[in-house]
């Protein structure tokens, strides 16, 4: 075969595999193999010189032809290529926009976070205002100056969780506070001489059995009235608003009796039982009435651990749950539902 024979075969067969590519990689691979610094193309230009003389120019015409007709035919090729690729890329990243978003579920607050602040704002109207106290309370706080001495027996109302880590300054124990009414001591210690008006939320550990009625954590909201001429009339009227507002101008609420040590007289405050309206059931075992805060006239002796003269100033103090009312308002009957995070209760409020 002539080598010039063979130049229009090689054209013929490179033509040919570029209208096979259907890649970039296969596109490359051709360059490479006709038009690269090894390529086929490449490789009979350098055989100008062993041609005889009178065939070299029109050889050398041919080849170069060739290499231009190659290198356009490489280009067009290589635009189509691409043109497909991204055909194909987009069409298979396709997003469809008018198919419906996926609902995003925003967060609100928890039901014990909205029960506090609606506790807030029928005391705010009542004029108390917030007082934060810590939850790592000193012994002296929860126990002692609340007319709760060691070998008390009313210690045992309150099953403690102590904190190893000791303070060192007072040589007092640590302990998670079992109730807010420590809080009163700060309060009074903070303010005296002044009167006191001051609801006191916080969380509250017990070390205490689990129950559907008790977790060892919980929220409190303690109150504390203190002033000149202050009676029990004041503590009554006070929590009776209280449990209006809360649950409604119809809720019947009763005083009973009862005893704490940090208040004399003490009394408990009940609400209608909501499941049976006062009739009986098991929820209220048969009395018609839910406990729903301890409260009472605080004691002379409190009072005086607080730096008011117990014969000059009087104060009332309660202490209902949070969680309790809120169980009581909405039907939760099971109060570690409270803690368990399942969303299918906390996106019920
Ligand atoms: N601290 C009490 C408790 O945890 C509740 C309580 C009772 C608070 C009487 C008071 C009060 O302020 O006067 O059981």
């Amino acid at each position: 075969m002539s080598s010039f024979d063979e130049l229009e075969q090689i054209r013929e067969q490179a033509l040919a595999e570029l209208a096979d590519a259907r890649t970039t990689a296969a596109l490359e691979s051709w360059e490479d193999r006709y038009l690269g610094r090894k390529g086929e193309i490449t490789q009979r230009a350098r055989l100008v010189g062993q041609l005889p003389q009178e065939d070299r120019p029109a050889y050398g015409q041919r080849v170069n032809e060739i290499k231009r007709l190659l290198g356009q035919a490489f280009e067009a090729r290589a635009e189509e290529i691409k043109r497909t690729e991204l055909a194909t890329q987009l069409s298979a990243e396709a997003i469809d926009v008018t198919l419906p978003g996926r609902p995003v579920i925003p967060g609100h607050l928890h039901l014990t976070t909205q029960a506090l602040r609606e506790l807030y704002a029928i005391f705010g109207k009542m004029g108390f205002e917030v007082y934060e106290a810590p939850d790592v309370e000193l012994e002296a706080y929860n126990f002692d100056l609340l007319n709760i001495p060691e070998y008390h027996p009313a210690r045992d109302m309150w099953d403690t969780f102590w904190v190893k880590d000791t303070g060192e300054e007072s040589g007092d124990r640590r302990l998670l506070r079992t109730h807010t009414s420590p809080g009163q001591m700060r309060a009074m210690r903070e303010r005296c001489p002044e009167p006191i008006r001051v609801i006191l939320p916080g969380k509250c550990y017990r070390y205490e059995q689990i129950t559907v009625r008790s977790e060892h954590q919980f929220y409190q909201l303690e109150g504390l009235a203190v002033g000149k001429g202050i009676t029990m009339t004041d503590l009554i009227g006070t929590l009776t608003q209280f449990a209006r507002l809360f649950y409604g101008p119809d809720k019947a609420v009763r005083v009973r009796s009862s005893y704490f040590p940090f208040t004399e007289p003490s009394v408990e405050l009940d609400a209608a039982c909501i499941f049976c309206h006062g009739a009986g059931c098991a929820v209220c075992k048969y009395t018609g009435w839910l406990e729903l805060a301890g409260a009472g006239m605080v004691h002379p002796v409190v009072l005086a651990n607080g730096g008011y003269d117990p014969d000059v100033w009087s104060g009332f103090a309660f202490g209902p749950g949070v969680e309790r009312p809120a169980m009581l308002r909405y039907s939760v009957e099971d109060i570690r539902l409270f803690y368990g995070n399942d969303l299918r209760f906390l996106r019920r409020f």
